[in-house]
Parts: C-alpha cells; structure tokens; sequence
C-alpha cells in the first residue's frame, strides 16, 4: 500500500501523516507548495510520479465567513473544493487509483432534529457546504472508486484559538461566555485519521466498499455543554480560570448563516460496513488542553516527525464551529445562559439570566 496525501498540511493531514509514519506506513505527503491543487498539470505529474495505490484528500478551503463575505474568497473556495476536487478524481478515475476524499456536514441545512444518515437529503446553505457537495458529486462522476468521508467539526492541538479565546474571554469577563445554541458532534482530527488508515487498509485489501460514509465522535453535544466540558478540563491547569469558574455562565446566541442548526452525524453505515466504532472526544479533548497549558509536552503523536512542514496555529483559517461572526466581544444577545455545575462532567448546564457573552472561534 502507498498513499498519496494531499492537504497534509492541513490539521487532519498533519494527523494523518503522523499516523501513517507511526505506523510505518509508506505514503507522500502534499501541501500547497509542493503541488497546488489548482495547477491541473502539476496535479497528474505529482500523481504520476508517485504512483500511489490509493489517493487522499484532505485538503480544502474551510473558511466559511469569508466564503459569504466576498467573491474572491467565495470564488477560492469553489475552486479548492469543486474544480480541484474534480481534478483529482479524473486523474484517479483515468489511472485507476481509489480517492478517499474527507467532506463536510455542511453538504446538509441542519434542519434535521435527529443525526443525519448518508441517505438523508443534502440541502447546503452556504457556499463552503455547496462546493464541498460539488465536489462530492464530480467525484461520483469521475472516479468510480472512490469514497467519501463526511464529518462534522475537526479539533486538534493544530487549531487551538477556539479553546484558547474561549479560556481567555472565560477569566477576563469573570466566568461569562457566550456560544452560537447549535448541535454537532466535535471531533479530534487525530481519530479521523484513524478512520482514514481503517478505510485505506480495507481498500487495500480490495473490499469493494465505494460510497459515501460518515464519521464523527460519539454523543451529539450542544455547543455551550462542549464549551463546558473544555473549561472545566481547563480549570484543572488555570488556577485563575478555576477561580471563575463557579460563576461560569454560558449565554446562548442564535444560529446565523452560514452556520447551521445541527451538523451531528449518524454513523450506523460506517461501523456495518468497515467496522469502525466511534470513539468518545473527551481524550482529544484532554489531550488538546494538556498541549495548551504545557503539561504533556511530548504525545507520542509530537514526537514523530512526518516530511511535513508545520505551519504557524495561527496562519491557518479554518472551518469553524458557529460563532457569532466569528469573533469575541458583544454581541446581539439572545435568552439563555448557562450556570455551571461542579467540575468534570458535561452534563448539560442549567439556564440564567446573563449580561456579557463571548463568542470563541478558532
Ligand atoms: N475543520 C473542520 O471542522 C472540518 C469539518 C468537517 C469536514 N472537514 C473537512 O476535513 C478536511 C480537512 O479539514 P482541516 O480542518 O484539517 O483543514 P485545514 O486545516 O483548514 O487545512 C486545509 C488545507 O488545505 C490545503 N489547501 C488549500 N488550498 C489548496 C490548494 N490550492 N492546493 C493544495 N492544498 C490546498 C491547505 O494547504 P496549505 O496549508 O499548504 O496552504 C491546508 O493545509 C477538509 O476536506 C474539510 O472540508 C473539516
């Protein structure tokens, strides 16, 4: 098995690639200097001249609000994931080489109460989530070996400022935050790339399992109970954040275009056909907060080295969690806040009137 690896700079990429040296796995890694996904000619020499068995792309443009905010950015983000995708799933369908391509929840309205299934209706809303569904759909016409793994939002310690605004906003505004009261299922990056060699090692072993699939961590979460359960890990580390922490009150803002209601996934088809459970986020999330605060400096993750450049946190825009404009600071209220209960579970937060709100994006 040889795998071709395109977005390895990217935080699933970065995972992935790390995952696969781990595992001593032969692969190339890609970013965007060494092949621009743009460049259709440099795209087949690259695959070509690495001949892989198999194909991955994890590779995207992700920043949804400048999506919607001006044409260029919305016209970048057609390109990187409709017309690149395109191109790469001709030049697999042409030579023959199965694509495993990772794509979106947002492919959906989020006006679903329940997980959504690979059967239910797509309906994007935005045009990040119509892009990635462009790009899903050219796949399906040009490579017939291909699978597509949709997920919901990604975290790692590769895309940290959402934890970090949310800790900050937490001990400068004396417990008050606020978050978008929308449902998903946030999942670490690094158990998607688990999934991803679970796929590859089965297609390897030629199973015949094309189609469309999804993956996200265990339990649907509602953002603030998300947001509790990351500051209350952080509490453990912060002694002024846990002084706080008592009167931690979590606001609850509308959802606003272009995010959407609920992105949680339903990932029945997944386990039938690869065997694939799913895992529960809390050790990411650990994980992710131990990095922050210094305590577990070398995982066995950072301390294997992929041929992968590692660019600075904070260059990197990404695919956010709903936020209210993505930005901390006020914000038009809604209603509901939340009280927190005592340290460690992220059980559900009772409801309080409340005053300032913070909205944390990455
Ligand atoms: N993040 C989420 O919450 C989330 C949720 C659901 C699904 N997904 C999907 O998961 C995948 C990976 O997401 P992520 O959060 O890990 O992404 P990310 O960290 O935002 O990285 C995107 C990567 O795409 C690469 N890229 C952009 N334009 C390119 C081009 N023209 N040619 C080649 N590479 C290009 C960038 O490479 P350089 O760094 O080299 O510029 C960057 O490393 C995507 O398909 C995304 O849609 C993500």
């Amino acid at each position: 098995m040889k795998l071709l690896v395109f977005g390895a700079n990217s935080q699933l990429g970065r995972e992935l690639c790390t995952l696969l040296t781990e595992r001593e796995v032969d692969f190339v890694p890609l970013a965007t200097d060494d092949v621009d996904l743009l460049k259709h000619k440099e795209v087949v020499k690259a695959v070509t001249r690495a001949n892989p068995t198999q194909l991955i792309n994890v590779a995207t443009y992700a920043n949804l609000q400048k999506a919607e905010a001006d044409a260029e950015s919305a016209r970048l983000c057609d390109l990187v994931n409709t017309e690149g995708v395109t191109g790469l799933a001709r030049v697999c369908g042409q030579l023959g080489i199965p694509m495993l391509h990772h794509s979106s929840s947002y492919v959906f309205d989020g006006r679903k109460k329940e997980t959504y299934t690979e059967e239910d209706e797509t309906n994007p809303t935005c045009r990040y989530g119509q892009s990635k569904w462009y790009g899903e759909r050219a796949l399906r016409e040009e490579a017939e070996k291909h699978i597509i793994l949709r997920t919901d939002w990604l975290f790692s310690r590769y895309r940290s400022q959402y934890f970090q605004n949310l800790i900050d906003t937490c001990k400068g505004q004396k417990g008050r935050v606020s978050v978008v009261d929308n449902r998903f299922s946030p999942t670490p990056a690094s158990d998607v790339a688990r999934v991803i060699l679970g796929i590859a090692l089965q297609v390897d072993c030629n199973a015949s399992v094309w189609g469309t699939y999804h993956y996200n961590a265990m339990q649907p979460v509602n953002q603030d109970a998300f947001v509790q359960l990351a500051l209350e890990e952080a509490a453990k580390h912060d002694k002024r954040l846990e002084k706080v922490m008592p009167d931690l009150a979590i606001e609850l803002l509308p959802v606003e275009a272009p995010y959407i209601h609920n992105s949680a996934l339903n990932c029945t088809k997944i386990m039938a056909t690869f065997g694939i459970k799913q895992r529960s986020r809390g050790p990411g999330v650990v994980e992710l907060i131990e990095a922050l605060y210094g305590v577990r400096k070398k995982t066995p993750a950072a301390k294997a080295k992929p041929k992968v450049e590692v660019k600075p946190q904070a260059a990197v825009e990404a695919e956010a969690p709903p936020s209210k404009k993505g930005k901390a600071g006020p914000a038009a209220s809604r209603k509901k806040t939340a009280k927190a209960s005592s340290p460690r579970r992220a059980k559900r937060p009772a409801r309080k009137a409340a005053g300032q709100k913070q909205s944390p994006s990455p």
